[in-house]
């Protein structure tokens, strides 16, 4: 199948604001030894800014990435409580997260911040991933695409379409995330598929290369559907991230779907 002849399958893990120091030590010390086994997909990590030192000491030299959840403006500054794009290179962050619609909706972070956040993440030299998503009143108005549509117009307008060559985009509808309601593979595809087309009608060459993860209670048991799609490049993981097991099942998902596809 020709799919992702150019997109290798990436699982990333967010942690929002959870793990104790211990807790933390013992989970991205567990995935990284699970994680051996795997070739064909990327794995990345997201804990929080604290457990970031830990992550670099723990991950350096392996194949696993790891990155924020958030960031601000610039590289330093009067900002009380914020951290830098520089700062989290420092730490050997290769990944950001944009626009989670948490962020979105509980930190009020419009359309304008979440284009500007992208624009410091790739000036730092992050590859943000970029977080999408309708609400459930959006969906049941038929707006889906419209919401999509301008979450996606307004970062293509801030950062330029050949910017997307070091963007992942991460489809996550707001009424599947920490709700164990997983938009059905059918309902993932397609919106994966208009995502793609929107940057198809930029660039061919960036729409087909880039990577399309979908995220909103995956788990293993949901997680092969899913990946089977033709869409769908991989998942950004919440609460079955926390969990050693459940997340290297994902993986393993990834994986095994990948392979079966060369
Ligand atoms: P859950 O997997 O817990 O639904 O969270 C999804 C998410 O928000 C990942 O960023």
């Amino acid at each position: 199948m020709q799919k992702r002849e150019q997109r290798k399958p990436m699982v990333a893990g967010n942690w929002k604001m959870n793990a104790s120091r211990e807790a933390a030590q013992a989970l991205i010390t567990a995935i990284q030894q699970g994680a051996t086994a795997f070739t064909a997909i990327d794995i990345a990590i997201f804990p929080s800014f604290v457990h970031l030192p830990l992550a670099e000491h723990l991950l350096k030299n392996t194949a696993i990435a790891w990155g924020a959840q958030n960031m601000y403006l610039g590289t330093a500054g009067a900002f009380t409580g914020e951290v830098s794009g520089a700062m989290l290179v420092d730490y050997g962050c290769q990944y950001v997260l944009i626009g989670h619609s948490e962020r979105r909706a509980l930190f009020h972070e419009d359309l304008t911040m979440v284009a500007a956040k992208l624009k410091a993440a790739l000036e730092a030299k992050l590859k943000p991933i970029l977080c999408l998503g309708e609400t459930l009143a959006e969906r049941e108005a038929n707006q889906t695409e419209n919401v999509i549509g301008m979450q996606l117009q307004s970062a293509i307008d801030a950062v330029g379409i050949h910017a997307f060559n070091q963007i992942v985009v991460a489809y996550e509808p707001v009424w599947a995330i920490g709700t164990g309601l997983t938009a059905t593979p059918e309902q993932a595809q397609s919106v994966h598929a208009f995502i793609r087309k929107i940057f198809a009608q930029h660039d061919v060459v960036v729409a087909n290369s880039m990577r399309i993860l979908y995220g909103g209670s995956v788990k293993a048991d949901n997680a092969t559907g899913l990946f089977g799609m033709a869409d769908i490049d991989g998942a950004l993981v919440g609460g079955a991230s926390l969990d050693a097991k459940s997340f290297l099942a994902i993986c393993q998902a990834a994986e095994q779907t990948e392979i079966a596809m060369e």
